[in-house]
Order: structure tokens, then sequence, then C-alpha cells
């Protein structure tokens, strides 16, 4: 009872101001599976009160209550789940939100307006309204619920209408809150030629932070993504997962916090490290998407839908074909001339793949890039180098009947650059210290508007001069150095915010322009790597690494959060010891292409990559386009196997690695999944060398899909670095 009187007393006082709601309001979001469920009671404010399986009877929302926590010495609190909770109120765990309001308080209370939902493309978009009751600042709340794929993005608007300036020093996306017995975070982290390496650990209280503050490139040694297992460590076929991205293409931080009744709040947000920004009066700031999915059935399934949401609904043209290219950096470097590509271009044809990829190399004259020290900035072609322009490249693509792409890293510059002679203002770098650098390069500031116009004008020239090019590959190879912009001054806690959104400005205008035009991102492999890049980019580098064995593990790592066509693989030279075929089925489990010199090949190799090329395209349908199911963990013991199922189950691939088995360890059966149980399908092993005899004993037969299923078939040998490609057709 004094638990109650002092609470309602609480209540009271916070609610001053306001009108008492009465009944608890009940905000519903569901997907088809899932409901987060918010509630604002009688004080007003709003409360997160169930995030998990869909509940059948709508009449049991106005069950669920607010939890109030009883303190230690038997008072009570008014800490409840709160859902976008503001620094200084009555909660003594992290906020969403810290605002130094102009008078100097650092306190918010965010009290409930109004809410109202709509359908939008693919789900219900419900915005919340919320504000203080002492300031004018409001925040709203969107959340987009997508039924099908299971999917909730959400995302706030901070804005105020107060004297002067406000600032904040915390910004969430949103929060999200668990009631568990134990809690285990997988994260994602990387490092040049070592990205998406997973490692997981149980949370105990107190805080654990996943963040970056590398500016650009800002994925590099961590990526912005995580699993979450609830009372179990995630587990691929079973159990409760939580998935989470946030979509920002800069320094990101999760902080996952484990609070004194072992109660779990997970909020993902731009880092606010060195960024105090200050928000003008009428100014909103808009916060990145936080990407999520609640899985039941484990990790497999809570990739199987974020795979499914993005191709339909966030990634740049994530339903059109993909082009299987070759690219020639590994194979010529910064050595090439006009003739050497023309005929690259040529074998490119002979290959089978859609595209020729000219990489690094390619522009600048008065500091012409010969190597990483010159010429970034300098968008036009080297003379000496490419006589004839680009427009040459692109007529000897059109001959020898491949499309053209071309290589950028447009927001850099060397020091060595006429750009940096006109403009060394337009650098991010400190006025008064000495300049260090990251691959010799600095970074442009695009939170200046002029540096956006000139990046976009050296594109939109690049492309409206040159119409044949039909491809980007969009590098960044150096994080924000010598954090300091010329053009913001004494506002410097804008620049790695303005600057990742000047970045979009300059994306936003190309894409209006040139709505369709297929691009890869690109960060020194995969250092970048969000779904807010992924709506302007087709696709990304997965990493710099094409060693096989390394890229089952980092593949096997980003497969959990994008689907295959937005991932690139290259069949390149590393590990010569691994052979063409191991290489090339590597790289077929995403989109596929070649970086590698194609005459160091032997015939029967060249032979072999021609039909792996053509089996590629032909099984596009369940590759790109399907549902991918991870069958067997490179991380559990020294095989890996995933398998594709077309929308239609008509077709599936079975990729099986054998990568360095123990001699004579016990090889298992491997049973696909997501087939059609009462179809028929031809089993056929294809990516053979010629003259090969297929080793799949199950080859040339026709099994049931249940039987796949449900008794597998032997595809794992004792060889080190084997694979068998198995294809499977309805009949
Ligand atoms: C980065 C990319 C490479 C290549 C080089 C060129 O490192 O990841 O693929 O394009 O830049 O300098």
């Amino acid at each position: 009872m004094k638990h109650l009187i002092f609470f309602s007393l609480l209540l009271s006082l916070s609610c001053a101001g306001y009108a008492q709601t009465g009944e608890p309001k009940n905000i519903r979001i569901a997907t088809d599976h899932t409901d987060l469920v918010l509630q604002v009671p009688e004080n007003g404010r709003l409360y997160q009160v169930y995030f998990g399986e869909k509940l059948r009877h709508e009449a049991d929302l106005d069950n669920l209550g607010w939890q109030v926590h009883p303190a230690s010495d038997g008072s009570a609190v008014a800490r409840g789940w709160e859902v976008y909770s503001g620094s200084g109120n009555e909660d003594f765990f992290e906020p969403a939100l810290a605002v130094t309001h102009t008078d100097g308080n650092p306190s918010t209370y965010l009290y409930y307006v109004s809410h109202r939902s709509k359908p939008v493309d693919g789900g219900t978009q419900t915005d919340i309204v919320l504000r203080d009751d002492r300031y004018p600042l409001e925040v709203t709340l969107h959340y987009v619920a997508y039924a099908e794929e299971d999917v909730i993005k959400t995302w706030s608007d901070i804005s105020h209408k107060e004297k002067g300036s406000v600032f904040l020093s915390a910004y969430a996306s949103t929060m999200l809150y668990f009631s568990a017995g134990s809690y285990y975070l997988t994260e994602f982290s990387s490092d040049w030629a070592k990205e998406a390496q997973m490692s997981t650990q149980p949370l105990r209280p107190g805080k654990k932070v996943l963040d970056t503050k590398l500016g650009s490139r800002a994925a590099m040694h961590m990526h912005p993504f995580f699993l979450l297992g609830i009372g179990q460590p995630a587990d691929e076929g079973q159990g409760q997962v939580l998935i989470g991205t946030l979509g920002w293409t800069g320094n990101f931080r999760f902080t996952f916090e484990v609070d004194n009744v072992g109660n779990l709040r997970v909020i993902p947000a731009i880092n606010p490290y060195a960024s105090r920004y200050e928000l003008k009066r009428g100014e909103t700031f808009t916060t990145p998407e936080f990407i999520f999915t609640l899985s039941r059935q484990g990790t497999g399934q809570g990739s199987r839908n974020l795979q499914a949401w993005a191709r339909r609904y966030q990634l740049k043209d994530g339903q059109e074909p993909r082009l299987t290219l070759l690219n020639n950096w590994e194979n010529t470097g910064f050595n090439f001339n006009q003739d050497l590509l023309a005929g690259l271009m040529k074998e490119a044809k002979d290959l089978g793949v859609d595209m020729f990829l000219l990489d690094d190399g390619w522009f600048a004259n008065k500091y012409p890039r010969q190597n990483d020290r010159a010429g970034l900035g300098d968008w036009e072609v080297n003379r000496n180098k490419l006589p004839g322009g680009i427009a040459a490249l692109t007529d000897a693509a059109r001959e020898a009947g491949v499309k053209f792409g071309l290589w950028i890293e447009p927001e850099m510059v060397n020091p060595k650059s006429e750009l940096f002679e006109q403009h060394p203002e337009w650098a991010i770098h400190y006025p008064n210290r000495k300049t260090y650098y990251y691959r010799n390069q600095l970074v442009l500031d695009l939170s200046n508007p002029d540096v956006q116009d000139y990046v976009y004008g050296a594109v939109d020239r690049l492309l409206s001069e040159n119409p044949g090019i039909a491809y980007f590959k969009w590098d960044c190879n150096s994080p924000i150095t010598n954090i300091y912009s010329p053009y913001l001054k004494e506002r410097q806690g804008q620049l790695y915010i303005d600057h990742v959104r000047g970045i979009y400005r300059v994306l936003q205008r190309l894409q209006a322009k040139y709505p369709h035009l297929p691009m890869m991102l690109c960060s020194g492999g995969g250092a970048r790597c969000d779904y807010e890049a992924l709506k302007y980019f087709t696709e990304f580098w997965c990493s710099d690494n094409t060693d096989p064995v390394e890229r089952l593990y980092i593949q096997w790592g980003f497969s959990h959060i994008f689907p295959a066509n937005a991932m690139c693989a290259h069949v390149t030279n590393w590990n010569r010891t691994a052979s063409v075929k191991f290489r090339t089925d590597v790289a077929s489990m995403c989109k596929l292409g070649f970086d590698i010199g194609l005459h160091e090949l032997s015939t029967e190799e060249l032979e072999y990559c021609r039909q792996a090329v053509a089996n590629w395209k032909q099984l596009q349908p369940a590759i790109m386009d399907g549902t991918q199911y991870r069958l067997v963990s490179p991380y559990q013991g020294n095989h890996m196997a995933v398998n594709y199922v077309s929308a239609d189950r008509d077709t599936a691939v079975l990729f099986a690695y054998d990568i360095h088995p123990r001699y004579q360890e016990k090889l298992l059966p491997v049973r696909l999944q997501g087939l059609d149980p009462d179809k028929l399908y031809r089993v056929e092993e294809i990516n053979l060398m010629p003259g090969a005899r297929p080793a799949l004993k199950a080859h040339g037969k026709t099994l049931s899909g249940d039987y796949l299923m449900k008794v597998g078939m032997e595809v794992f040998t004792f060889g080190s670095m084997q694979s068998h490609v198995v294809r499977l057709t309805a009949q």
C-alpha cells in the first residue's frame, strides 16, 4: 500500500499540465508472428509492456501492465520500461535521449501526445508523438512493421521550439527491453581482411557496448549488427533470438545494459562520441533506422526474415538480376593500358560474365594515380594510360559484348592532387597539428555543401559524359583522420553526423538522376555494410580477403544479416593451394565475380569456370532470389554447407565444403531444408572439372524433398578444401 501511495503521488506530480488518460492506452506494433506492445498508463508516459510472440487475443492486451520495480528500501519507484527514456528522470540506467535545454537543464520527461497508423509499402507505419511537459521539445517515434517478413524498423525524430539551440548528447533510434534468465550476445567483429568474425558471450549486470569511432569506413572494426540470444545463446535452428542492425554509415553504438533486477535494455544509436550535437530551433534530428526481427525458431529463420525483407523493401533493386563480372584489381593492380583492358574485356566475354570492371588507377594527370600515394580527387581519365578516354573503353566493351563498370573513391583526396592544391579546406584535417594519414589520403568534408556538390558533380560528369558506364564500384579506403572540419569551425560536434548525412545527400541526388545504376559498396573490403547505404547500393564487397577458406567464415557471418544478392564474392589467387574449383564454388554462394588473370588458368580450369558461370546464372532464381538455409556451420567443425531454394521450390542448390577435416573423423549426411516434401527432385552434382566423374553417391537419382530433408545426402569427404555443388530440380 505504501508503494502505491508513493507511486500515485509521483505520477500526479509528473503529470502536471497533462490530462489523465484514464484507461491505459495500448499501441500495438505487430507482424504476423511478433507483437511489440506499448502502453500509456495513467502517468501519461509511454512504456513497453510486451515484446514477444504474437498474442492471439486482442483482449489480452488489456491485461498487460507495466512493471514497477520495488526499490531495496521497500518503497516503490516509478520506473517502467520507458520506450524513449530521457536523461535526468527517475530511471537510473542508460537513457535513449539526453538533451541540455537552453537554460542548462539536462532533464527530459516525455509524455504521450498522439499516435496514428497508416499502411505503407509492405507494412504498417505507426507514428507516436511525445512531448516534454516543461520544454517545447518533441520526439516522434516511427515504427514500420512488415507483417509477412516479421521485421520491424524504427527511428525517431527529435525537434524543439526553445528560444535558442539545445544540445543533444544521446539520440538513440529506440530502446527495447527484455526480461529473461540469461542473455547472450553474438557480435561481428572485423578488421581489414577479417570481416564478420562471430563470437558469443553472456551479458552480465552492467553494460556491454559495441561501437566504432571511425567516421567513414565505419564498420571496419565492428559491424553494425548483432544477434541476441534470449535465455540461451543464439542457435541456428531453435530458440528465441533478436537480430538487430542499424542503418548508419558512420559511428554507431549498441548498448546492452543488464540492470539491478536482471532486465536487459538494448539501445541502438549513432555513437555520440565527440558529437554533442547542436540542434537549432525548428530543426529536426532524425535518427537512423534500427531494423530488427525476433525469431522463435533460431537464427536461421531470423536471417531469412531479414533477407526477404531487404530484397523487397530496402536493398537497391533488391529483386532485380545482378551482373557477374571480371575485375582487374588482383590481376593488374595499377599497371594497365587501353589495349590490355580491351583484351581483358574479350576474356570476360569468353568466360561468360556480364561485365568488365576497371578498378583503381585510371585517373588523374598532374599527379597520376600510379599507386595509392596520389591522384584521389582528380576524376578525369589519365591520358597517358588511356589516351582514348573512357569512351574508348566503353566502345571496346561494347565490341567485346560485355558491360563496363568503373571504380571510384569520390569521398577522398590525396594531398598529392590538384583538388587538394585548389581546396585544402575541403579535406578534414587539423588546422594546428601535424597531419597523419591512412593510406596516404584524407577524407573530404561532406558536411560542407560545396564538397557535396563537387563529389556529386564528379560522379555525375563521369556518367553523363560516358553513358556506357553501367556500374560503379564505390570505394572508401580511409576512416576519418585528423578529426576537424574547416567548414564547421566551432561546431565540430556536428562533424561525424553531418558528414554521413552529406554522403547520403550526394547518393540521393545520384539515385534521383540514375535510379537503376547498379553500384557496389566497397570499403577496403567490407568496412561498409549497413542497410542505409544499401538503399543506394545493389551490393557490397564482403572482404579483400578472397582466400576461399576465410571466405567461408566471412560469408557465413554476413549471411546472418544480408541476402546473397547483396554480397559480392570473387574468384582470385588468394590461397593458390586451393583449387580453382574450390575457390569458384565458394564464390558461387554469393554474387559471383572473378578477379584473376584468366591466362594463368589451365585450359581445364578455364573450361570449368565457364561452366560454373553458366550454372550460376541458371541457378540465380535459387541463389540470388530464393531462400537460404544454413545447414552446417564452419564454426562448429571442419565442414560447411548451405542450400538455397527458389520461391516455387522447383530448383534448389546445395553447396558443401570440406575445410581441413581430421583423420577419419565422423562424417554426417547433410539434411537439406526448405524443399517441398512432396516433390521429387533430380539430384545432379554440377561444377565438375572437365572429365571428372561425380563423386556424389546420390548423383543421378530422383529423391523426394521429404527424403532429402529427413535422411539427407552424403556430401562431405575427408579431403582438404574440397567442394560439392548439387543441383536439385523438381520433376
Ligand atoms: C580497396 C578495395 C579493393 C581495391 C582497392 C583499390 O582496397 O577493397 O578491392 O578496389 O581498394 O585501391
